[in-house]
């Protein structure tokens, strides 16, 4: 075993991370670099020092996790468990408070977005009788988690309503209201340790989402056997949309409704008729206010400036600048192009989708508008159309990475495994030679951070091997 194998194998044995591939392994290197530098010690020592050492284990391990998530991330799911699944686990409970555990909750966003999504559709008493546990192994998220302090970016997939009365605009960040921070119970969770906080109790719902990608079958089985023992005789466990196949262990019935799945243990959960799912992702097309017109004689900003202005998410100061511009209808495609993206990021699919098709009809290769359009399908769970948008934007711009991997993600999201393959072998190939490859994108702050992509492709290409996952989803 090489020293490298030996760090692999303690990450694995504590947290179950399954770290393959190149890019995994360069950041593992990279972090027990910077630990060596830190500590003045060599890589055997090292060793011996995280075998022994819980706190310096623990920050090594929240240096390899994958935080990405976002509040109301898979509308739809939240919406079924909310609408139809929570009014049957309440009447079977009778009086009994219920209780749910979001397991590998990262920051935050999951619980709350439950949280918020009970109390919208059922109501305070409703909320008051539901605690909501969560947890995760990685220390320093769950900090955050608790701090409730959130950037614009975790409320892409959010309506601004939902957004306005839940949180408090503090300069360029949203702290979330004490009413429903305080609702969450969150608690450091290792889904690899064989013994479970049994103490706190039996859970009637377990949120297992986009956490499950980062483990091996056994590792994955071993988990669903330790949910079982901590679920009460009827309840349910959701996994995300792309991940619940891979996860049919036979242990629990798959129930389906309207095409989402989810676990159910016992037999009294069944999916009921139809119910209108609230916040699912074409409802985002609510009117948003426009800013009000400025004065004429303020100079005009530079497009540039706000170029940066919204790669650095300073959504409220880009929006103003851009109205100047569109007032004085100057630089229009670019700056309907950066107004795309504002609202997109607020969640205005609709608006965005119609900005983004008049830039489209002018500038049919314009690869910024084609990714974006298609980010918008997506978004709309319209998975043919953006798979359409990514498919033009690989034709008219085969160099960039980004296409491809969009192109491919979306694919094995539609369940289409060996054709996604291809995009995404470009796209590693692109990486692969060199982390600096254009992008092609000009304008938007479309692309994640080039190693954090390439480690997404090496998993998901993983995946698609027979005797793996077949897909998960994407993390954009
Ligand atoms: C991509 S996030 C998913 C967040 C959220 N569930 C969602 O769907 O948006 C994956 C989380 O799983 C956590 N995780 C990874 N290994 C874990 C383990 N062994 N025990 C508990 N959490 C773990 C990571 O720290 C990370 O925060």
């Amino acid at each position: 075993m090489s020293w490298l194998d030996a760090f692999k194998q303690l990450v694995y044995d504590y947290a179950g991370l399954l770290l393959d591939g190149t890019v995994a392994e360069q950041r593992l290197q990279q972090h027990l670099q910077q630990m060596q530098q830190q500590l003045g010690l060599d890589t055997e020592h090292l060793l011996k020092h995280l075998q022994q050492s819980r706190p310096e284990l623990n920050n090594l391990i929240s240096q390899l996790t994958v935080n990405e998530t976002y509040f109301f991330r898979e509308p739809e799911q939240i919406n079924l468990f909310v609408q139809q699944v929570l009014p049957q686990l309440l009447s079977l409970a009778e009086k009994r408070p219920l209780r749910i555990l979001s397991a590998g909750c990262s920051s935050g966003e999951e619980p709350y977005s439950l949280a918020m999504a009970i109390l919208e559709a059922h109501g305070e008493q409703t909320l008051e009788r539901i605690a909501i546990d969560a947890g995760d192994v990685d220390l320093n998220i769950l900090a955050k988690a608790r701090e409730a302090i959130y950037s614009a970016f975790s409320f892409r997939g959010m309506q601004d309503e939902i957004r306005n009365h839940y949180f408090s605009a503090e300069g360029q960040v949203y702290r979330l209201h004490e009413h429903i921070r305080t609702h969450v119970q969150f608690f450091p969770l290792n889904l690899k340790d064989a013994d479970y906080p049994a103490e706190r109790g039996l859970y009637d719902a377990v949120f297992f989402r986009n956490v499950s990608i980062y483990f091996d079958e056994h590792t994955r089985q071993n988990i669903q056997h330790r949910f079982n023992r901590i679920m009460q005789p009827e309840a349910v466990l959701f996994l995300g949309t792309a991940e619940t196949m891979a996860n049919d262990f036979g242990l629990f019935s798959l129930c389906e409704s309207h095409g989402l799945y989810y676990f159910a243990k016992g037999t009294q959960l069944q999916p009921a008729a139809p119910e209108r799912l609230a916040h699912s992702a074409d409802n985002h097309s609510h009117a948003r206010q426009r800013p009000a017109t400025p004065a004429v004689s303020t100079p005009l900003p530079d497009l540039q400036l706000i170029r940066q202005l919204l790669h650095e998410e300073r959504y409220d100061e880009a929006g103003s600048k851009l109205q100047l511009l569109l007032t004085a209808g100057q630089h229009k495609p670019e700056a309907q192009l950066m107004q795309a993206w504002l609202q997109l990021n607020k969640g205005d699919l609709a608006a965005a989708g119609r900005q983004l098709d008049s830039i489209l009809q002018s500038d049919p290769w314009c690869l910024d508008a084609l990714l974006a359009r298609g980010l918008c399908s997506k978004w709309q769970a319209d998975h043919n159309s953006a798979a359409k948008q990514f498919k033009t934007a690989c034709y008219a711009h085969a160099d960039s990475w980004l296409a491809h991997y969009f192109y491919g993600d979306i694919l094995r999201l539609s369940n289409q495994p060996q054709i996604a393959r291809g995009p995404l072998q470009v796209a590693r190939r692109i990486l692969s030679t060199s982390l600096e490859a254009d992008t092609g994108c000009r304008w938007l702050p479309l692309a994640p951070a080039p190693q954090d992509a390439l480690l997404l492709i090496e998993r998901q290409l993983l995946g698609l091997k027979p005797g793996h996952m077949p897909h998960t989803e994407a993390e954009t």
